[in-house]
């Protein structure tokens, strides 16, 4: 004890100055005019969640929550007020109900000391400058503000990012914050300030310029001089920029460091001047359409730690002088139309490389010294080669995190197993032509896929230290208990998130085991050859989101176990042998079920409609009898307009890196298979066709105003179609074909503005078909087998037409139509089996500077990627989830 009085004594002295520091502070007292523009700053906002509760009279404003005073001036000299949010699990939307909303009254006139102001991530929607009295003031758009309103010489950060609902249509008030050094306004809408530029340039001591994301279009590519003297920091990536890069730049300061003009259209070629930015340490040109070669005059650069040229157009082989780029860290150049050889001389003195992505396709052809030992350690490699060896300076790499191989066809030696059984964060080797047996191979990684190859064999073993694991379309065989049950190799607990083997040849039963591997959230074993019936232990799987069991020869019943899974959002046994009733426990939150081409019998539970957030209802080809329930109408989802349909992809976290997955579903709508996971966004579907339903139609299902496409088809339903059909505003598909419908088809249909497809086909309907509207624009096959039916399309004439010219006969080559869905009509029947399970895949890691890390598999998943990408920036924005 004796031997730390010293310490004592410093602790001690410390809280004695603590103690000074609070007594002197709470004798600051906050200038009035600076609590005046504090509390017109709180009246324009509306403040949800309390975050401004302490900014009340009984407090100094120095203590408010956010604000803090100069210890001598007691002026206010910083505002801070970011919203603090959390990435959803289930959605594409960020919450932000808690953060700061309304409009941002800022006066700054009054706030004569204020240097930092951060308000990032709220949802403000509105910007004003006002000295309160002055109403002059409040209109930023107009160029005439003056600047009494906008006046100062100190704030020096700025930080309105991410509030992605402020739409500002002026920037010309920022050249009178002359004190500026830091400027973030990314993904602010400022689409209508096509004079951003010149409002920027005028600042002359900003350093720090983020506007990534803010819709602009006019980079100013042909300005020679920008005036950004003193700037370090540029980005506009995620505009929509579609120039080439512009002259200002390669005048920018030379003290420049990082240009990051990512995610834009650009064209054209490199130019030589941007030589002049000599002390870039990052730039960024991914998402482009540049071209031309990658120039070697880029191996200059000696500051370049970041190099990004992902996916544009340039052509040409790499040139052997980025080899010189002695600070590099990160290449990445994949999906370029880059030809030719890679060898040693590539990478001479990359010693500090960590991060090196080259999936290029075609393949680049490798020709390395095999005595090559390479003078960098990799974090991350990716790749694509022309085989038939790896090069073997790949096994040196043993620090390797992050390895992909695609596109490939190369030998499988004995070492490349024991690599790959080593444990790494990812280990991706899809599309490659990999053919080895795996059953003896332990994998390690925490994130495994090696699917669409030619794996023969058992399946492999899995360690406790995998968490995603994707074997799907390989010709892997024999039983799943050999993956399943075999827990020696799990050292106790598993970590199993994610299991995809579907499109395999797997065969025997579902097994008993899984017990072990309560972790898991998505199972697929979909397209194979199992067997049995779905065994009660799956009921122990609580985390359970997704269960896609289709098409195997799975029979018997669902076992009353699986209600304990209590999360389950998607069941889907399509095409099996199951039968007994329809189950009437599935958990209450599910968005999708789907047991289509069963044996399922009895009536469709009333149950069904306590889901309030089921979107696909896919029960179709089965012997299901008795009414429609007539309590549709409380299924939420279907009644909203525009209901929140977005909960099909989910996220698995990893530390500092996360993974975005994607449903899918393949439905049975306008007549046709769809094929990707767009359907489960943006459609909601009820589809019961080709079962034994009779009955009338309830009168409440005509009030499903959110439901896209629904098909009643192959029943044997009576009754009419009343005028409420007018109300689903929403349906794109329908189809009532093959019943015994009647009465006339109600002219309100006409009204269904989105109704793509429409099959009222062999049933009774008699009457005119409503003319003049879309509803004639319909092939006559649409309407055929209605005895009663007449007028256009059918060549049947109303009894009270004369036989006028406007009455055109429907012949099969009279196809001016522009609805796609004629094409399709042909194709009604049946049901096209087939999965297309879609996955999009983004990994993202901060670990290395920019060094992040996307996949993409083909153009649908771009946009999966897209939208991860963005919304990072973006958490809420909902104006970049358009899918083209
Ligand atoms: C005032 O604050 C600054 C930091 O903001 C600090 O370094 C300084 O010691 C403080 N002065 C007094 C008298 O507390
Ligand atoms: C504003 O606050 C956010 C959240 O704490 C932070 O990430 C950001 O860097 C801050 N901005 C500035 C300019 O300090
Ligand atoms: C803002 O300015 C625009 C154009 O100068 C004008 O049309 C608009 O009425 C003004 N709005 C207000 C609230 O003054
Ligand atoms: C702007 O503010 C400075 C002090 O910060 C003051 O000297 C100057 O007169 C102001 N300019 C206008 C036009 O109000
Ligand atoms: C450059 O900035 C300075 C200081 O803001 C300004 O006086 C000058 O007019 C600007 N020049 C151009 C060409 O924009
Ligand atoms: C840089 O700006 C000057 C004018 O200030 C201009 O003469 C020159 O051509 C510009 N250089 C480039 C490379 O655009
Ligand atoms: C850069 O690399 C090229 C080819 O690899 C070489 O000829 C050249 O001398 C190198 N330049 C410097 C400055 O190292
Ligand atoms: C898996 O990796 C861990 C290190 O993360 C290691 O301790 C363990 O031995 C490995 N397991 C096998 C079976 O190789
Ligand atoms: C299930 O999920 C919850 C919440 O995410 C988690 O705390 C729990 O550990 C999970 N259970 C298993 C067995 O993984
Ligand atoms: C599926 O399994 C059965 C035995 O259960 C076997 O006879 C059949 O050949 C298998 N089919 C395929 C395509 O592997």
């Amino acid at each position: 004890m004796n031997t730390h009085p010293p310490q004592y004594a410093i602790i001690f002295a410390w809280l004695l100055m603590l103690n000074i520091v609070g007594t002197c502070s709470s004798n600051i007292h906050c200038n009035q005019k600076d609590k005046h523009a504090l509390l017109n700053f709180k009246q324009g906002v509306i403040d949800p969640s309390g975050m401004l509760s302490s900014w009340s009279n009984e407090q100094d404003c120095c203590q408010w929550k956010g604000v803090m005073c100069n210890n001598i001036t007691s002026r206010v000299t910083k505002l801070s007020l970011p919203c603090y949010t959390t990435l959803p699990t289930y959605t594409d939307k960020v919450d932000k109900s808690h953060c700061l909303t309304g409009s941002i009254h800022l006066s700054l006139v009054e706030f004569e000391f204020l240097n930092y102001l951060n308000l990032s991530n709220n949802d403000f929607l509105a910007i004003h400058f006002d000295p309160v009295d002055s109403q002059t003031c409040h209109n930023i758009s107009a160029d005439t503000i003056s600047r009494q309103c906008v006046n100062s010489s100190v704030l020096a950060y700025f930080d309105l990012s991410l509030n992605t609902n402020l739409i500002i249509d002026s920037l010309e008030w920022l050249s009178r914050i002359s004190s500026l050094e830091y400027l973030d306004l990314s993904a602010i809408d400022l689409y209508r300030e096509v004079n951003w530029l010149q409002s920027v340039t005028m600042l002359p001591s900003l350093s720090y310029l983020n506007m990534r994301g803010c819709q602009v279009e006019d980079l100013s590519p042909s300005l020679q001089y920008a005036n950004f003297t003193t700037l370090r920091v540029l980005d506009l990536s995620e505009n929509k920029f579609e120039s080439e890069l512009p002259k200002w730049l390669f005048n920018l300061s030379s003290g420049i460091t990082d240009v990051h003009l990512g995610s834009n259209s650009l064209r054209g070629q490199l130019p030589k001047a941007l030589l002049n930015l000599r002390h870039l340490e990052s730039l960024t040109l991914e998402h482009n359409k540049l071209n031309g070669p990658i120039p070697d005059w880029l191996g200059q650069f000696e500051l370049l730690q970041v190099l990004n040229l992902q996916d544009n157009m340039f052509s040409g082989s790499i040139p052997t002088n980025l080899g010189n780029l002695s600070s590099l860290i990160t290449l990445v150049v994949d999906r370029n139309q880059l030809t030719g050889v890679v060898s040693e001389r590539n990478f001479a003195k990359l010693s500090k490389l960590k991060v090196l992505m080259m999936e290029i396709s075609p393949p680049l052809i490798f020709d390395f010294d095999s005595h090559w030992v390479p003078p960098f350690q990799l974090g991350q490699l990716c790749f694509a080669f022309a085989g038939p060896n790896l090069p073997t300076w790949f096994y040196t790499q043993t620090s390797i995190e992050f390895l992909c191989i695609t596109y490939s066809s190369f030998q499988v030696e004995d070492k490349f197993h024991k690599f790959v059984s080593r444990r790494m964060t990812l280990l991706m080797l899809e599309w490659n032509s990999i053919d080895g047996d795996m059953s003896e191979v332990l994998l390690n990684s925490t994130f495994i896929m090696i699917s669409s190859n030619d794996l023969k064999g058992g399946l492999p073993r899995l360690s406790s230290n995998v968490n995603f694991a994707k074997l799907s379309n390989n010709s892997l065989s024999g039983s799943i208990s050999s993956l399943l049950c075999d827990h020696k190799m799990l050292s106790g607990k598993s970590n199993l998130k994610f299991l995809d083997i579907s499109h395999n040849n797997l065969s025997g039963g579902l097994t008993n085991c899984w017990k072990n591997w309560r972790t898991l959230i998505h199972i697929n074993l979909g397209s194979n050859n199992l067997t049995g019936q779905i065994p009660p232990s799956m009921g122990l799987l609580h985390n359970l989101t997704t269960l896609h069991l289709h098409q195997n020869k799975l029979y018997g019943e669902i076992p009353q176990s699986l209600q304990n899974c209590y999360s389950l959002l998607i069941f889907n046994v399509r095409e099996n042998n199951i039968s007994g009733n329809i189950p009437t426990w599935i958990a209450p939150s599910a968005v999708a079920i789907q047991l289509r081409s069963n044996q399922f019998s009895g009536n469709i539970p009333e149950q069904i409609c306590q889901m309030p957030s089921l979107i696909i209802f896919d029960f179709a080809d089965n012997n299901i009898s008795g009414h429609i329930p007539n309590c549709l109408h409380h299924m939420t989802s279907f009644v909203i307009n525009n209901a929140s349909i977005s909960k099909l992809s989910f996220y698995i976290y990893l530390g500092d890196m996360y993974y975005r997955f994607e449903d899918s579903l393949e439905l049975v709508t306008k007549g046709q298979v769809s094929q990707n996971s767009r359907n489960l966004h943006f459609m909601t579907l009820i589809d019961l066709s080709s079962n034994e339903l009779s009955g009338s139609i309830p009168p409440q299902m005509f009030n499903l105003v959110g439901l896209h496409s629904l098909n009643l088809s192959f029943n044997k339903l009576v009754g009419r179609i009343p005028g409420e059909i007018g109300n689903m505003k929403n349906l794109e598909s329908l189809d009532v074909s093959r019943n015994q419908l009647f009465g006339e088809i109600p002219e309100i249909m006409s009204k269904l503005t989105f109704l793509e497809y429409l099959n009222v086909s062999f049933n009774n309907f008699r009457g005119r078909i409503p003319s003049g509207t879309q509803l004639g624009g319909f092939n006559a096959s649409s309407y055929m087998g209605n005895p009663g039916l007449c007028g256009p399309p059918l060549t049947k004439y109303c009894p009270q037409d004369t036989k006028s010219e406007d009455v055109k006969p429907y012949s099969e080559d009279n196809d001016g139509s522009h609805f796609l869905s004629w094409f399709y009509i042909g194709l009604a029947s049946g049901f096209v089996t087939g999965f297309w399970g879609v996955c999009g895949a983004v990994f993202f890691n901060r670990k290395w500077r920019h060094a992040y890390f996307t996949f993409i598999y083909d153009l649908r998943d771009r946009f999966y990627v897209m939208i991860v990408t963005k919304r990072n920036l973006f958490p809420s924005s909902n104006k970049f989830l358009l899918w083209q």
